[in-house]
């Protein structure tokens, strides 16, 4: 796993700033004003700092924005870096500058000098959820320096400051779980290897079962196994428990869909950026990392996650346009389009979860369909729910964490779209309205007991541009608005 950076706190009086190697950051206010260890900087460097926050660029650059000074004289380090953040800075611009911060780092060592800054742990989680890359595959060059990968903050109280970090280090390991394995290519990244990584987590205390082809067939998981048939690897279910509230309360349940690669099937795709379609076990890999962080912080909540692995491959023993399964819930479905597979995973892991563990309330997460891409570009995941009082809940979750959702509608009316010449119902519903056509095919899989979300992720959880906290790639995003709303919701 791509290891997050090494975050220390040590004591800023217990260091001599002037002799501090490699690259230092230090922080002014909005208006210039410097805390106690910024003036020693100034007067290390003869005023450098102060002759920065009175230029231009200063001056009208944003909260948490970064600004470099080369060669400080004075110093020993070969770089300062000086960051804008507000006397009361909000928390977006306290990871702001922690992001700043992680577009500093080179290969020398790094210190900030925080002192008594306020939101000193935000800052080190801005750093932490930027400072990724996947580079499992990029050969170097033997003489290339190795990237820094540890950083030191200098502060007045480094017991507070790790105490304070301590659940997001666990959210960081958590985003960069989700985010390895979303960028992991689907030769290496097949259901069995992931099924391997996922038991992993037994490690650090999850309870984790694998479910084969076998046991699924025997369950009645069809429309599941109906989108693995065509793939040499095997179909599974992974079932994942953390069980932080002791034994008798419900569950919360947490559902991905976890297609490997979706090349469609029979309903081929086209070529042309079929590639990204390796992230198509996006919605699966939130669910492992919000289980990860879930253990790492030791939360007070019990939660399964479970997970559909499969292929969308087409072959000889493919699913065809027009074939019939019955689902594990009983009902038949009418397989128009093998495309449309993913809904077909959660259909029986959906029931599975309800069946099994009767959770107080469920959350799914697919990378269900380009049409919410059309709806609501990169920026925000549809949100769909049978709940108000869950939906807002997530909603309120994600708007802290600065993870855009917005939430859509369902509706009975819709349902005359997946009607089948057949079948129970057809796995698609024509353009219109193609994501909710979608959650509307997963409801019909929900009791209405049960309080439901589904967050349709497939624009949100890879991007093709930098984001503020996560470079372009596997994103992660929902780790943390999962993590903080079972905070919220189950722990309180
Ligand atoms: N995995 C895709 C959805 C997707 C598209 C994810 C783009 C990420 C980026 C899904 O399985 C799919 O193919 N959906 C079809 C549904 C259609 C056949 C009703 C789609 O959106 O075109
Ligand atoms: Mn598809
Ligand atoms: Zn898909």
């Amino acid at each position: 796993m791509t290891a997050p950076l090494e975050t220390t706190f040590a004591e800023v009086e217990s260091v001599e700033i002037k002799d501090v190697p490699g690259r230092i950051v230090v922080f002014l206010d909005e208006d210039g004003g410097m805390g106690a260890v910024a003036r020693r900087v100034d007067r290390l460097t003869r005023g450098a700092v102060r002759r920065l926050s009175q230029s231009p660029a200063f001056v009208k650059g944003k909260a948490g924005g970064g600004h470099v000074l080369a060669f400080p004289g004075g110093l020993a380090a070969e770089a300062a870096l000086v960051v804008k953040l507000p006397r009361r800075p909000t928390v977006a611009d306290a990871r702001l500058a922690g992001a700043a911060i992680a577009n500093f780092n080179t290969s020398v060592p790094l210190t900030v000098l925080a002192g008594a800054l306020p939101r000193v742990a935000e800052v080190a989680l801005g750093l932490g959820l930027r400072a990724y890359e996947f580079d499992a595959y990029r050969t170097r060059e033997a003489d290339a320096p190795a990237p820094n990968r540890a950083v030191r903050f200098l502060v007045r109280d480094p017991a507070a400051a790790a105490e304070a970090f301590a659940p997001f280090a666990a959210q960081i390991s958590g985003v960069f779980f989700t985010r390895d394995l979303v960028s992991e290519p689907a030769n290496v990244l097949t259901t069995s290897e992931y099924a391997e990584r996922l038991l992993a987590l037994r490690d650090i205390g999850v309870q984790v079962e694998v479910l084969e082809e076998p046991e699924l067939e025997r369950l009645g998981m069809r429309t599941l196994l109906a989108v693995g048939q065509g793939s040499v690897s095997p179909s599974k279910v992974v079932v994942m428990q953390w069980q932080g509230a002791g034994d008798d309360s419900q569950p919360f349940a947490l559902v991905g869909k976890g297609v490997v690669f979706d090349t469609g099937g029979i309903s081929i795709k086209p070529a042309a950026g079929m590639e990204e379609m390796t992230m198509d076990m996006g919605g699966s890999a939130v669910v492992a990392g919000v289980m990860r962080t879930l253990a790492l912080r030791q939360a007070r909540a019990n939660v399964v996650g479970i997970v559909g692995l499969v292929e969308n491959m087409p072959d000889g023993a493919a699913t065809r346009p027009g074939d019939v399964v019955t689902s594990m819930k009983g009902d038949t479905v009418e397989i128009v389009n093998t495309d449309a597979e993913g809904r077909l995973v959660l259909a029986d892991v959906l029931w599975y979860a309800q069946e099994r563990f009767k959770p107080s309330g469920m959350i799914d997460l697919a990378t269900l369909t380009g049409a919410i891409i059309i709806a609501l570009g990169h920026e925000k995941a549809g949100v769909f729910a049978n709940d108000d009082g869950l939906a807002q809940s997530f909603l309120n979750a994600a708007a802290a964490e600065g993870e855009g959702a917005w939430r859509m509608p369902l509706g009975a009316g819709y349902d005359k779209q997946i009607k089948s010449r057949i079948a129970d119902m057809a796995n698609v519903g024509g353009r219109p309205a193609g994501s909710i056509t979608a959650a509307q095919f997963l409801r019909r899989f929900v009791r209405d007991a049960t309080p439901w979300v589904h967050l349709d992720i497939a624009g949100v959880a890879y991007v093709s541009k930098d984001t503020e906290l996560a470079p372009k790639g596997a994103t992660g995003w929902g780790v943390r608005a999962l993590d903080r709303m079972i905070r919220d919701r189950c722990e309180g």
